[in-house]
């Protein structure tokens, strides 16, 4: 008895896992990847006004763990389940080496190499959009 509740449980587990690593692309993209590209674009933004240096360093610190972020998801999708295509995996990997590309800028905190690594990042979402992602009404 007690080894069958153990075995049960050891499933659900497992499929919790898969559950896991199988997230959609949406969910991907609204819990990890857009909330990282935020952080990465207000690298390049005008500091907000009276920005205290506390804050203006979680600001950057916050850009440097969205590099991290957009690194580890570019792998990702470049991987099954998530890799569909060549094109696809492509776009992935501009998006991570897009943002690979910031971390000297991030690390200087040179906003207006942040902006420029910012335009290119968003190049690298559009144009896996373009090609993939159903038009939203
Ligand atoms: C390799 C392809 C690819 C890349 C690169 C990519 N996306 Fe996406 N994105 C998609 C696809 C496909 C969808 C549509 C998912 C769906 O609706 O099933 C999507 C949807 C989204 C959505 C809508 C999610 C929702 O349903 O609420 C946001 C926001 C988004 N992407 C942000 C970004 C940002 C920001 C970047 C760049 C930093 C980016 N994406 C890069 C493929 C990509």
């Amino acid at each position: 008895m007690r080894m069958t509740w153990i075995a049960g449980g050891i499933v659900a587990l497992a499929l919790a896992g898969s559950v896991q690593a199988q997230s959609s692309v949406a969910d991907l993209m609204k819990h990890e990847v857009n909330p990282a590209a935020l952080a990465f674009w207000a690298a390049g933004n005008d500091a907000p006004e009276k920005e205290t240096p506390r804050a203006a360093t979680a600001r950057w610190r916050a850009a440097a763990d969205a590099v991290a972020t957009l690194k580890a998801e570019g792998a990702r999708m470049q991987a099954p389940p998530y890799a569909i295509s060549p094109e696809w995996s492509r776009f992935a990997k501009l998006m991570a080496e897009t943002a690979a590309s910031a971390e000297p800028a991030i690390r200087a905190r040179d906003t207006e190499a942040a902006f420029e690594a910012g335009g290119r990042l968003y190049e690298s979402c559009n144009g896996c959009h373009k090609a993939y992602a159903p038009p939203r009404s």
